[in-house]
């Protein structure tokens, strides 16, 4: 088998964590640098995302009180370059009808800059609005879900639940997630949303975000194996084919590995403002790892398409070997759509402002004390790199038989739940000697990325023994290697 000199140099980093400098805190076990983690408890789905006033606002599904789901709330974090954040207090929080004393949470929904005051509930030209689904329940039972707004006057520092709520009901117990834009053509507010459990979803137009109208519905298509959350509704340009653009509808639902995970899935089709017709029926997954779902895109960034998404999967969310925290967000990904041999398919990769995170560039054998670093990487068939190796752990990422794969059935700590022990694949099209992949390796996280975005496993890994190298079987050339500094400013 060919060798190539850097590998002979790098074989090993050495992942081994060295003391902490005296003055910084001890980095929790398994916390990443590079990937936005909650202070304490828990999170899932990213919420509101939106961008105003030179401020990226992440709202997101929060639990103040413990680390396992419950309480939903909306926590919130701003940014001003996408890649370092700042912690603010909740944004939305869980109450109590006083007549009822029945509990709301707050579950997932949209963000908007309300540009032209349509609303009227803004103090100036424009405000935040937020448009999220009011889940009502006693004693864990949902009774109703619907969808309510909140409104904030000052950069979303604090918010006022509209007093006319409900905005939208249609009196069933599974009906959430909605994501509202702007539709330029026509000057009017899209709200699309689910109907879960008839994986429908649903659209909804408005002239002033308080009174909506059905337009459409759009579902019973592409995996229908698990119930549909978190739509998106988006265009797209296609990439080298100036002035042409498609319509892409995303959601969270079923799972290229089957119904025992959850995962993402996307068609792609023409919008008129009314209906979504999809050019396809099979579905299109979005991430072939297991922890990739939830995931919108920002609204009101002009020209590009940016989603993020929940890096976990509710199979064993609730369990997964955290501390004071339970939960982590992919890194914010740019969209795009390219042609490929089957069609246009969607690309994705981390924004530019993500190199922004590239430290010191790693070397040799034993030089980056850290286990949060980017790799970039030429993978010939058979061949692969082993992460967080020790004696009896490994996770595996390689190229065999066509297809780029993340083993972590042997990664540390699996037994925490049944189905987590697993291994990924997605075949590479057109089969090729060796594929090019950027490997992000960020404590317990792993995004992998290939062929121009078209593939990408993100996956979570709970190693087990603190002492671990990367060690590269095969014929693999490493072009790029760094270490990732932290986000959180
Ligand atoms: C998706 C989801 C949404 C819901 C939220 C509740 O992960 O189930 O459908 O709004 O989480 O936390």
């Amino acid at each position: 088998m060919k060798t190539h000199i850097p590998l002979l140099i790098l074989i090993v980093l050495l992942i081994q964590c060295s003391p902490p400098a005296s003055e910084a805190p001890p980095i929790e076990r398994y916390r990443p640098l590079a990937h936005f983690t909650p202070q304490k408890n828990w999170i899932n789905d990213p919420n509101g995302l939106v961008y105003y006033e030179g401020e990226y606002h992440l709202f997101y599904q929060y639990n103040p009180y413990g680390t396992t789901w419950g309480h939903m709330s909306w926590g919130h974090a701003v940014s001003t370059d996408l890649i370092h954040w700042e912690h603010l207090p909740i944004a939305l929080e869980e109450y109590l009808d006083p007549m009822t004393r029945d509990s709301t949470m707050i579950f997932s929904g949209t963000a908007v800059v309300d540009v032209n005051n349509t609303s009227g509930l803004c103090q100036s030209n424009d405000c935040l609005i937020a448009i999220y689904t009011s889940n009502l329940h006693r004693d864990n039972e949902g009774l109703r879900q619907n969808q309510s707004l909140a409104y904030s006057n000052d950069k979303g520092r604090t918010w006022k639940r509209y007093e006319k709520n409900p905005i939208l009901d249609i009196q069933r117990k599974d009906f959430r997630d909605p994501k509202v834009f702007w539709y330029e053509p026509q000057e009017k507010w899209v709200l699309a949303l689910v109907v879960p459990d008839q994986f429908t979803v649903q659209l909804y137009e408005s002239k002033n975000l308080l009174k909506w109208e059905l337009m459409s519905e759009f579902g019973k298509v592409g995996d229908t194996l698990r119930i549909w959350e978190c739509p998106d509704l988006f265009e797209l340009p296609i990439q080298g084919q100036p002035g042409k653009s498609k319509w892409v509808l995303s959601l969270s639902g079923g799972h290229p590995a089957g119904p025992t995970f959850v995962g993402m899935q996307y068609f792609i089709g023409d919008f008129d403002g009314k209906n979504f017709i999809s050019d396809q029926t099979t579905p299109l997954y979005l991430d072939y790892g297991k922890d990739f779902y939830a995931g919108i895109i920002f609204n009101n960034v002009k020209d590009r398409a940016v989603m993020m998404g929940w890096i976990n999967n509710w199979t064993y969310a609730n369990q997964i070997p955290t501390e004071s925290w339970r939960g982590a967000f992919s890194l914010p990904r740019e969209l795009a759509l390219l042609e490929t041999l089957d069609g246009w398919r969607l690309s994705q990769q981390p924004v530019a402002e993500y190199t922004a995170l590239r430290g010191d560039k790693i070397s040799e054998l034993n030089s980056p004390n850290t286990k949060s670093f980017e790799l970039e990487l030429e993978i010939s068939e058979g061949s692969g790199i082993q992460l967080f190796k020790s004696a009896r752990e490994q996770t595996t990422i390689g190229y065999q038989d066509g297809e780029l794969y993340l083993d972590r059935t042997k990664s540390g700590r699996v037994d925490f739940q049944k189905d987590f022990a697993s291994r990924e694949s997605v075949e590479i099209k057109p089969r090729t000697p060796s594929i090019a992949v950027r490997v992000i390796v960020d404590q317990s996280i792993i995004e992998l990325i290939s062929m121009d975005g078209l593939y990408s496993i993100t996956d979570q890994v709970f190693p087990i023994q603190e002492n671990s190298s990367a060690e590269i079987f095969g014929t693999v050339k490493v072009r790029n290697a760094w270490r990732l500094n932290p986000i959180i400013r």
